[in-house]
């Protein structure tokens, strides 16, 4: 609920000749909203706003963006610094708590997680009876939903438990992922660690092998730890939203996020980042034919989109695509990788940026552009590349979720429509129908 002195102005809307003042709601960032929270009652009128996209669901205190400036801080500071100064864990803290950890809280932290580390080992079985080739996608959704039957909340206030939960839920995801991977590959699981740090566990759980031990190398920690800060958080997103909608009714944090991993599956939002290696590939195989794929792209008679373009909030780069793409080029070359797809997508990126019918609509690589290219260097397999986006997203998604939980203001996520359908019919029983 915004403070009372930031409804200084108001906004006129006139119907059918009657004047009705509509409070604006100034952020601390100069970002303005008109309040139409009483607008039914007050004129019989709802908004139409498909896709929400000229809609604030929430006063938030997390995430700001400027789409305009290219700019993303969570919690005040900006990613940049975030991204090549921070531990995975301080930003999964600092989003929880609004405060970056000192030693004593981060240790506090780590210990949480070291301790939460393991799922039931009742929930091992589950990974048998999936088929396979299944999603690990909808396996993550699954078993984190399941969660609430092992660890249900310990008491009638999920608020009162939420840093267990949240801890619970950021350390285990993990495990799960790492499980899903190494069932999809028939290989025996690799169990957690304590003496390894967040990132390297969860590397140590997805390639150790009985016969190959893994080395942990600090640069792909380094490189997963920056891309998972990257993911942490995006304000009200499509599953950041779905996480809020679900938790609006009342749902515990386990589906509530089940929720919103799997608003994020999908390619227009965190699957793109799988599509944009589907893409690639796909010129590579047509002999680096970008003429052709551009042409879909462009063509309104064609479903095609060029994965990895293009955000509903950025006019400009996405941030985070600059720093993956400088973080790729490094660490192609620290790991020398020779990846192919990197240069189509270089030279993919070049032609969108110079061509004006790509400028005209503001088309930029988004987050989803370079860092497949990332995690193919680090081994990780195409369809696993989600699952790394909602690893990197569950802290946000908490945040998100105990913020709207504690506002005062929150109302169970209800959206109202405009009625197209037939008028009234007459009903006719079955015999009659012709
Ligand atoms: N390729 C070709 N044309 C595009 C693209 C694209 N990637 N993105 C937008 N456009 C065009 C679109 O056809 C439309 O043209 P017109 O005005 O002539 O109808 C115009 O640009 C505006 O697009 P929109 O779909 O109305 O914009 P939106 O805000 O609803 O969609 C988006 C945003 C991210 C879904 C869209 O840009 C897209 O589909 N991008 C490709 C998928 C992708 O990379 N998603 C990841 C987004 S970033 C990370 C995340 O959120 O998970």
């Amino acid at each position: 609920m915004p403070d009372d002195n930031l409804f200084d102005q108001t906004a006129e809307l006139i119907i059918d000749g009657q004047s009705y003042h509509l409070p604006i709601i100034e952020g601390i960032e100069g970002d303005k909203s008109i309040d139409v929270r009483d607008l039914l009652k007050e004129t019989g009128y709802t908004v139409y706003d498909t896709g929400y996209k000229n809609s604030a669901s929430c006063c938030s205190t997390i995430t700001f963006l400027d789409g305009k400036k290219g700019v993303l801080r969570y919690r005040g500071y900006a990613i940049e610094d975030l991204a090549s100064k921070c531990l995975f864990i301080e930003v999964a803290y600092l989003l929880l708590h609004n405060k970056l950890p000192n030693r004593v809280e981060l240790e506090n932290f780590r210990t949480l997680l070291e301790q939460h580390a393991l799922i039931h080992e009742d929930m091992v079985h589950f990974f048998d009876k999936f088929p396979p080739n299944a999603s690990p996608m909808s396996i993550l959704s699954v078993m984190v939903n399941s969660l609430h039957n092992f660890y249900p909340e310990m008491s009638a206030d999920p608020l009162e438990n939420i840093d267990i939960t949240a801890s619970r839920l950021i350390s285990k995801i993990r495990t799960i992922a790492a499980f899903s991977y190494k069932k999809s590959i028939g290989q025996p699981l690799v169990y957690p660690r304590n003496d390894l740090s967040y990132c390297g566990n969860f590397l140590n759980m997805m390639f150790n092998t009985p016969v190959r031990p893994y080395i942990v190398l600090p640069e792909v920690v380094a490189a997963l730890n920056k891309l998972l800060i990257l993911h942490a958080d995006h304000e009200q997103n499509c599953s950041t939203s779905a996480v809020r909608l679900v938790g609006s009714a009342g749902g515990n944090l386990y589906s509530s996020i089940s929720a919103g991993i799997n608003a994020l599956w999908g390619p227009l939002h965190g699957g793109a980042n799988e599509a944009v290696i589907h893409m690639l590939e796909a010129i590579h195989q047509d002999n680096n034919d970008y003429k052709k794929y551009i042409a879909k792209a462009k063509d309104r008679n064609d479903p095609f989109r060029l994965s990895g373009f293009g955000h509903r909030v950025y006019r400009t780069f996405d941030p985070r695509g600059t720093i993956i793409k400088d973080a790729c080029d490094d660490i192609l070359g620290i790991l020398n990788v020779k990846d192919p797809l990197l240069e189509i997508a270089r030279n993919l990126e070049e032609i969108v940026l110079n061509d004006p019918f790509f400028v005209s609509k503001n088309l930029y690589p988004n987050i989803d552009f370079y860092s497949g290219i990332i995690y193919r260097a680090l081994g990780i397999p195409t369809n696993m590349f989600t699952v790394m986006f909602a690893l990197g997203r569950l802290p946000g998604w908490i945040a998100q979720w105990k913020e709207m939980r504690e506002d005062p203001e929150t109302k169970i996520y209800r959206p109202r429509q405009i009625y197209i359908g037939s008028p009234s019919r007459k009903f006719v029983p079955l015999s009659q129908r012709t």
